[in-house]
């Protein structure tokens, strides 16, 4: 297939991009090409492109930011989502948007199904459910995938972090009343692919199987990254104060990409040993 890639810089993007390149022809573009909230350039970037299906990464994904900048979110996250549908809908491409766990409210404390009722918390998690609202309304070949708690080699993340801080405070605070399940980047990009060949549109949940809090994943990192001497003290999200309310338990099961297309995506602790091995 021909694919397009939005947000093919960003850190899921890019592992998209590498991964997708084995079977596809693909084309990755990010906002030096064309800036998605621009509905007409949009639109002839993927007239000119011609993708039978386009995999869309791009968004504003300061949770935080967010918060302070709302029409920014929606602009990019909804807006931009929305132009992407329709310029599909007219070239007759099919779409797959990444969303989040933050379309949920964590209330829930078993994992949640597709099919479970968004009711986001934040500013990020509307702007995201939006953009899914937009995707679905709008055209019939789409298949919505929510992931979370991401990390990779090609951007900013928990682990990275967790180890920088280490290193540089010898010790760490980390939020122990979150809950959900921290996913590598190459493993979505490898569900996607599978996925992409089955033309079975709907919403899947894409994560790392298992659940812990960050506290925990924190801790996992330094053990496997050889830093288990640093302590790591739990506090609450009340103690750590940030401006975007996050849902205290937001664990995701890929139950659709298991009994649709029988792909399994393995534990949560083998894909993270296996991103600190590399
Ligand atoms: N990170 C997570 O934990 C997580 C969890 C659940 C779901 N997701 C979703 O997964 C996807 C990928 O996340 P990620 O963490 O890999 O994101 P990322 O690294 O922030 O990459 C997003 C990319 O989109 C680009 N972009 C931003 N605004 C744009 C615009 N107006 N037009 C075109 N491109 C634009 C960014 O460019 P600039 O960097 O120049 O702004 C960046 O290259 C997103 O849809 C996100 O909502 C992420």
């Amino acid at each position: 297939m021909k694919v397009l890639v939005t947000g093919a810089k960003g850190m899921l993007g890019t592992d998209m991009v590498d991964v997708l390149s084995g079977e596809h022809r693909v084309i990755g573009v990010d906002i030096g090409e064309v800036d998605i909230t621009d509905a007409r350039a949009t639109e002839t970037l993927i007239f000119e492109a011609e993708p039978q299906i386009v995999v869309h990464t791009a968004a504003y994904t300061d949770v935080d930011g967010c918060e302070s900048n709302i029409r920014h979110a929606y602009r990019v996250n909804a807006i931009g989502t929305r132009n992407i549908a329709l310029a599909c809908r007219k070239v007759g491409a099919a779409m797959l948007y990444v969303s989040t766990d933050f379309v949920f409210d964590g209330v829930k404390r078993e994992p949640y199904l597709e099919r479970d009722r968004p009711n986001p918390l934040n500013v990020y998690g509307f702007s995201k459910y939006a953009g899914e609202q937009f995707v679905a309304s709008l055209l019939a070949e789409h298949y919505i995938i929510r992931t979370a708690w991401l990390y990779g080699e090609n951007g900013k993340n928990f682990v990275t972090t967790m180890m920088r801080l280490a290193d540089e405070q010898g010790k760490l605070k980390v939020v122990d009343d979150q809950f959900g399940s921290p996913t590598y980047t190459v493993d979505v990009a490898l569900a996607v692919a599978r996925l992409i060949a089955t033309g079975k549109y709907g919403i899947y949940h894409m994560v790392n199987t298992g659940q812990v809090s960050w506290c925990g994943f924190a801790r996992k990192v330094l053990e496997l990254s050889g830093r288990h001497r640093v302590p790591v003290k739990p506090i609450s999200s009340e103690q750590l104060s940030r401006p975007a309310i996050r849902p205290a338990y937001s664990v995701l099961q890929n139950s659709a990409l298991e009994l649709t297309i029988g792909v399994t995506i393995r534990l949560w602790e083998t894909a993270l040993e296996d991103f600190i091995g590399n």
